[in-house]
């Protein structure tokens, strides 16, 4: 089960955190991993590492809220590679609220977390239809669905992903492509140290305390478990999934009364 023997996956954002557990699980399971990123040194070492596993990956410097060099990066990979799975993981986050957000802020959480996944949408639809069909995996958020304070920028972003997803699953049915998205709850990785650090200096063990204790399970999640969801929806076993969005939060959403 859950064999990705033959297939070729893009993952955004795939060298860090959540990316990086998927990156590592899907080469695991046997595809072949392209790995699409601002940090093109730490993607260097993440397809080393997996080379080194037995897997195979390579890596694509890009920015993917700059269509013309998404566009050109996928239809590279497409040139060598039959593309079947991408997954819109990467994404930035920001604090504040509608009042003390800036333009210059909002402009850019909208640009990485909305733009780039549109992006990478439009470079490698017309590979999936061409190739019969295929999966596509947006990284969402409980931000989506749920008001957390002082996140207007990055849910406004995670609401537009949420509905993209199920634009794309709509208007792609014929062709056989499913899209689904997941939107976790807190997860360790290093974005949320970084903007731990950087919101609460001198906070920062009370703060991912605090933090950790708002998932009613008591922790974060941890990227690995991110990283089996998305395997489960972007294998065949998950055939019969598309258009829907999955939790996966510790309760936050449902137990947090
Ligand atoms: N960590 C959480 O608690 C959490 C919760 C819900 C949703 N998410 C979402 O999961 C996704 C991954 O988060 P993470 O915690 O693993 O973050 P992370 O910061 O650890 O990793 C994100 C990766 O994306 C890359 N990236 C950022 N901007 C990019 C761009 N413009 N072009 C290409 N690559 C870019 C970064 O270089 C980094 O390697 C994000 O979309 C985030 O919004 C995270």
């Amino acid at each position: 089960m859950f064999d990705l023997s033959g297939k070729t996956a893009l993952v955004t954002g795939g060298a860090s955190g959540i990316g990086l557990a998927i990156s590592q699980t899907f080469a695991k399971q046997g595809a072949f991993v392209h790995i699409l990123e601002l940090n093109s040194e730490l993607a260097s070492q993440v397809v080393n590492q997996i080379v080194a596993d037995g897997g195979q990956a390579e890596a694509h410097a890009v920015d993917i809220s700059k269509q013309a060099d998404v566009v050109n990066v996928i239809n590279v990979i497409a040139t060598n590679h039959t593309i079947n799975i991408l997954v819109n993981n990467a994404g930035i986050a920001h604090i504040g609220k509608a009042d003390n957000t800036s333009e210059i802020d909002f402009d850019r959480v909208i640009n990485v977390n909305v733009k780039g996944v549109y992006n990478c949408l439009m470079a490698a639809i017309p590979h999936l239809k061409t190739n019969g069909g295929g999966v596509i995996l947006n990284m969402a958020s409980i931000a989506a669905t749920v008001g957390i304070p002082d996140r207007f920028a990055y849910s406004t972003a995670k609401g537009a992903v949420y509905s993209m997803t199920l634009s794309v699953a709509r208007d792609y049915l014929a062709d056989g492509i499913r899209c689904n998205s997941i939107s976790p709850a807190r997860v360790h990785t290093p974005f949320v140290d970084g903007f731990i650090s950087k919101n609460y200096p001198g906070k920062e063990e009370e703060m991912f305390e605090k933090l950790s204790k708002t998932q009613p399970i008591g922790r974060m999640a941890k990227p690995e478990e991110i990283g089996a969801l998305a395997l489960y929806l972007c294998s065949d076993e998950a055939g019969f999934i598309t258009g829907c969005d999955y939790l996966i939060d510790g309760g936050f959403e449902k137990l947090n009364n």
